[in-house]
């Protein structure tokens, strides 16, 4: 069953919120304590029993990645499917590319410098039995401003606003997300933000209106690595998992 469902990670752009670190280096492979950053959301898709992977690279030393990561050996895979974003079109730009790669099917999709602790196995599985639609994580964090902020009614998902000045709640969408094959579709119909960039929370509002989205909670730690307090986060969370086995 868990073979049918594929796995896109999205480690394009140009990492801008990090320079100079991002200057001569891809963003997804800065170090995260003791591996590189791309490693941690291979290790948790392949962790929740997915085998099929699309790596959508761009910007700066794209053909790192393939000297990294080769086939995926390392993770016990066969093969790594690998393609290019121009440009710094946003998330749901770089999805657009994994059409082919999907070929009709269902997809788990992981932001190259999401961290996280627990699988998600579980949820991947619920998404597998879901008859249609979108599943997303969600989690309660400090700091919701910089995120796609979750309102809820009813116990379902009602909106989601990209960054708000004045969040309504303290939850907001990880960079997991769950599509039917519809996702592309809806791709095609979007505009860019005033950010200039093709919104994953506007995909995301859209499956709510269709009343297709439907989501988690993850548990344990999760956090993005893209800024510099971020990236040392994330290497101290990994660090202290680390420390603890
Ligand atoms: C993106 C999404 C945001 C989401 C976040 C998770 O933000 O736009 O909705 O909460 O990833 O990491 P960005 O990293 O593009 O600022």
């Amino acid at each position: 069953m868990m073979d049918k469902i594929k796995g896109v990670i999205l480690a394009g752009g140009l990492g801008k919120r990090l320079y100079p670190l991002t200057a001569a280096m891809n963003k997804h492979l800065l170090n995260i304590y003791n591996k590189p950053m791309v490693y941690y959301p291979i290790q948790t898709l392949v962790d929740a029993g997915i085998r099929e992977i699309l790596l959508v690279t761009g910007g700066n030393n794209a053909g790192d990645f393939l000297r990294l990561l080769g086939i995926g050996k390392e993770f016990g895979l066969k093969h790594i499917e690998y393609t290019y974003q121009r440009g710094e079109g946003g998330i749901a730009d770089a999805l657009r590319l994994a059409e082919d790669f999907a070929d009709g099917g269902k997809i788990v999709v992981i932001l190259g410098d999401n961290i996280i602790e627990k699988p998600i196995k579980k949820y991947v599985q619920k998404f597998v039995k879901q008859k249609q639609g979108a599943r997303l994580l969600i989690k309660k964090v400090p700091d919701p401003e910089r995120f796609g902020v979750v309102e809820f009614g009813d116990s379902k998902i009602l909106k989601i606003t990209e960054k708000p000045k004045k969040p309504k709640t303290d939850y907001i969408v990880t960079g997991i997300y769950m599509y039917d094959a519809k996702v592309f579709d809806i791709i095609k119909t979007l505009k860019p933000s005033k950010r200039g960039e093709l919104e994953i929370t506007d995909v995301n509002n859209r499956y709510i209106k269709r009343c297709q989205l439907y989501y988690d909670i993850l548990p344990g730690f999760w956090t993005d690595s893209g800024t510099f307090d971020s990236l040392l986060r994330a290497n101290n969370l990994v660090a202290r998992r680390m420390a603890r086995q």
